[in-house]
């Protein structure tokens, strides 16, 4: 009996071990695989604790972190990972790391009773890889794929970063077709993103996939050649500006991260200094919060927001200031901004907007419009001009008549678009792109500005 339990034990102590580590707002997947002690990251993220700390409570030692690609929306954690660790960091061949080994095509590593294999699948970005995972005591087939940003739950990678879209759309169909369906249907998919990236369109729910389920499902995947190369070339994919130097970072090696950020506390006074000293302030606190008060010039972001737009409006050399309702939104904060690059997290300001108005210093707010109010303006003929900041596929299911459509990411630099002498009723799903926009357009001067409460959502709720 003893012997048998100590058996299992064993047992489970060799059995391979693979966890998903998953960074939301940029709907970015990582992952920690590994068997008999030994182990590889996939794709880490900058703020790389997470891993060494997975790894010590498994008793497993990193020894290979494998990049599926230069990720062009997060700073890469292998530089400080491989630091900490002693791994080995491997990437595709055809862009010029400044670190890391080049992995090429077909090239094995042994982990315990796993192994992975390194296959070259561009088309996203030229030097993409997949590494296709066999667990040698289950068979000759691989048991599951780490994806990168090829092949997603229901989309694949967008091919407008590197090199002409059509050749590019056709490198990536060759390559999911050509190098990852080969696999087998029972191989289960582990992309680098997950719904609500920006490094693919139409992204699926799913986090579970398979070989099989996207061969069944994916939409990209039912079509020809010809007919998927034509839908890459007709995708329209937003660039945010911090893409250059997360790429940048991404080929040379990040600055070293010590722990994770802990932004200062500042006092009203100290933030006050800083403004004027163009520093901008990012207020996470809701769209509720900051229409009733907030600091004039300020961005109102939501936390899960920041990853998909922050990236349009602030530049990544801006000293930034935070507001939040609570330290650990201030922390989170922080932490969504670094592994976006932006390294001038100046503080937060301590104690919340209390503090501020307590001190002495002006608020400004953004009344809210109620959908019904919107409606009866409408009805009545009233000048407003009603902006709608949702994507284009959510404007081209259904908007309201007559409203102005920019995407919430391209505000900042269209907002010439916009008229200046009347009311304007931004609105978006449900309101948070809406305060967004609100707080961009208070910022460049419009006064008249209205943020409409429960969005889309609510005017379609009233029967409209
Ligand atoms: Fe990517």
């Amino acid at each position: 009996m003893l012997t048998s339990q100590n058996n299992t034990k064993e047992k489970e102590g060799r059995a391979m071990i693979l966890e998903r580590i998953t960074s939301k707002g940029l709907a970015h997947f990582s992952y920690l695989v590994g068997s008999d002690g030994e182990g590889a990251v996939i794709d880490p993220r900058r703020d790389c604790g997470i891993y060494v700390e997975r790894a010590r409570r498994l008793g497993m030692r990193i020894r290979y972190v494998f990049e599926t690609h230069r990720h062009e929306d997060f700073v890469t954690g292998s530089v400080d990972l491989s630091r900490i660790t002693g791994s080995t960091i491997l990437h595709g061949p055809g862009t010029p790391f400044a670190f890391g080994s080049t992995v090429y095509d077909g090239q094995e590593f042994a982990l315990g009773k796993i192994r992975l294999k390194a296959l070259h699948t561009p088309g996203h970005t030229v030097e993409s890889m997949s590494y296709a995972l066999y667990d040698t005591t289950a068979g000759n087939a691989a048991v599951a794929v780490f994806t990168g940003d090829t092949l997603f739950a229901n989309g694949v990678g967008r091919a407008d970063l590197e090199g002409p879209v059509p050749e590019m759309a056709g490198l990536l169909y060759d390559s999911i077709t050509g190098r990852l369906i080969p696999l087998g249907d029972g191989a289960a998919v582990f992309p680098a993103h997950g719904e609500g990236s920006v490094c693919g369109i139409g992204i699926g729910k799913r986090t579970v996939s398979s070989i099989g389920v996207e061969r069944a499902l994916n939409p990209a995947l039912q079509v020809s050649r010809e007919e998927f190369v034509r839908q890459r070339i007709e995708e329209r994919h937003e660039l945010p500006a911090y893409f250059k130097n997360v790429e940048k970072w991404n080929t040379d090696g990040p600055p070293p991260m010590e722990g994770p950020p802990r932004p200062a506390p500042l006092r009203a006074e100290e933030i006050s200094a800083r403004l004027h000293q163009d520093a901008l302030v990012v207020d996470v606190r809701t769209p509720a919060a900051f229409s009733a008060a907030h600091i004039g010039g300020s961005y109102s972001l939501w936390l899960d927001g920041l990853a998909s737009f922050a990236g349009f409006v602030l530049p990544v050399s801006a000293p930034v200031l935070l507001v939040a309702e609570r330290l650990e939104d201030a922390d989170r904060a922080a932490r969504y901004l670094l592994r976006m690059s932006y390294d001038r997290i100046e503080g937060y300001l301590h104690g919340g907007l209390e503090t501020w108005y307590a001190a002495g210093y002006t608020c400004e707010s953004v009344p809210f419009l109620p959908v019904r109010d919107l409606a009866q303006y409408l009805s009545e003929g009233r000048r407003v001009t009603v902006l709608d900041v949702r994507s284009i596929r959510e404007w081209e299911s259904g908007h309201i008549e007559g409203a102005l459509h920019i995407p919430a990411g391209q505000l900042e630099r269209r907002t010439a678009e916009v008229p200046g002498d009347g009311p304007i009723a931004t609105i978006c799903g449900t309101g948070n792109r809406s305060s967004f926009a609100s707080s961009i357009l208070r910022r460049r001067g419009f006064t008249d500005v209205h943020t409409v409460l429960g969005g889309m959502t609510a005017w379609r709720n009233m029967g409209r």
